[in-house]
């Protein structure tokens, strides 16, 4: 080989390791867009494929009651809620916690966690709600 064609020889394989070194490093990074984009997606359209553990999650519930639903110093521990709550009652205090306020299990709540007070959830979908229910509820 001339000079001049090494030179090109070194060039092109030059090339292809980048080429090759593009492709490698692309094969990761589609597969992240693509959950993103998917649950993204999801979040926007319907939450139809989200179990009522990952709901409580989206709807923020964990950062008052817990990434365990042990409690913390903003909610109560959500745990043994069948003792107290049917399915349906469970769904309408997620709706409107206030109608609930005057029980005398909520009025401890309002000494033990002055100043928190549990949203009203009545803005979301009641099959969400509902999930929630059922999840709590087999807990
Ligand atoms: C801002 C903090 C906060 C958030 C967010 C929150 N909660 Fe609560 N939750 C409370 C507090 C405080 C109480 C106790 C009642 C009260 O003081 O209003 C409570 C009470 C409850 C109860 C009744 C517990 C019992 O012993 O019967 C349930 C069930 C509940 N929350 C579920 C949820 C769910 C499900 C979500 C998310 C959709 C959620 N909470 C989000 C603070 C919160």
């Amino acid at each position: 080989m001339t000079k001049p064609q090494i030179w090109v020889a070194a060039f092109l394989f030059l090339f292809i390791i980048l080429f090759l070194i593009q492709n490698a490093t692309k094969t990761h990074e589609p597969e992240k867009d693509f959950s993103q984009m998917g649950s993204s997606m999801m979040q926007q359209e319907s939450n139809e494929n989200l179990s009522g553990a990952q709901l409580m999650n989206n709807f923020g519930c964990l950062s008052c009651h817990g990434a365990n639903l042990e409690g913390t110093a903003m909610g109560p521990a959500l745990v043994n809620l069948k003792e107290f709550w049917s399915r349906d009652n469970l769904i309408n205090y997620l709706r409107n916690p206030n109608s609930y306020m005057n029980q005398k299990r909520f009025q401890e709540y309002q000494e033990k966690y002055p100043n928190m007070i549990m949203p009203a959830y009545g803005n979301k979908d009641v099959k969400d709600l509902g999930k929630i229910a059922d999840y709590l509820l087999s807990r």
